[in-house]
């Protein structure tokens, strides 16, 4: 097996698979770009990645980041009104959702955003928790925690493709 990346620490509880769960302290946003940039490298069709912290913990950084690695020159904004933000990059169809101000199952229904998971897309979901039920389970969930200087990340694999990317990563 490959040496774990210097900065990645394993962590985590109740698992003696150490590449399972990953704690990474983030110095600055260019921590959070190398971070994002390994994890383009090994982003898989029909991927879903949650990313929980509060407002400003860094979460959409982390998907610009990622689409920037991707080769994306476009805007990326945050999807806060819209919800959802398509993307296409390095043959990959990315989904940015933001569920923050998503209010109820019907708004979801109505929205059509049932059909988005049809395992080809790869998601980042921003306020999963506002869509529990609704939404797959994560492969990948990554929490944010904002520091007097810095961000620290928990990025746990929660499915045989997420524990797989995360070896590699
Ligand atoms: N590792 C980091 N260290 C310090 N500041 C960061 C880091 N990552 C992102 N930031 C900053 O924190 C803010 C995060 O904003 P944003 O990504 O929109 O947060 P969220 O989507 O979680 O609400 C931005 O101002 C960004 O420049
Ligand atoms: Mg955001």
């Amino acid at each position: 097996m490959p040496a774990p990346h210097p900065n990645l620490l394993p962590g985590g509880e109740g698992t003696n698979d150490r590449c399972t769960n990953i704690s990474l302290f983030l110095a600055d946003e260019d921590a959070s770009a190398a971070l994002a940039q390994r994890l383009a490298a090994r982003l898989k069709p029909g991927m879903v990645i949650y990313l929980h912290g509060d407002l400003g913990a860094g979460k959409t950084t982390l998907v610009r980041g990622v689409l920037n690695a991707l080769g994306y020159n476009g805007r990326v904004k945050s999807p806060t009104y819209t919800l959802v933000e398509p993307y296409h990059a390095a043959g990959l169809d990315l989904r940015h959702f933001d569920l923050y101000r998503l209010h109820d199952e019907e708004e979801w229904e109505a929205a059509g955003f049932r059909d988005e998971f049809n395992g080809h897309n790869i998601f980042f979901i921003e306020w999963p928790e506002h869509a529990q039920g609704l939404i797959p389970q994560a492969d990948i969930t990554i929490d944010f925690a904002i520091l007097a200087q810095g961000r620290n990340v928990e990025i746990s694999g929660n499915t045989p493709t997420g524990r797989e990317c995360l070896k590699q990563l």
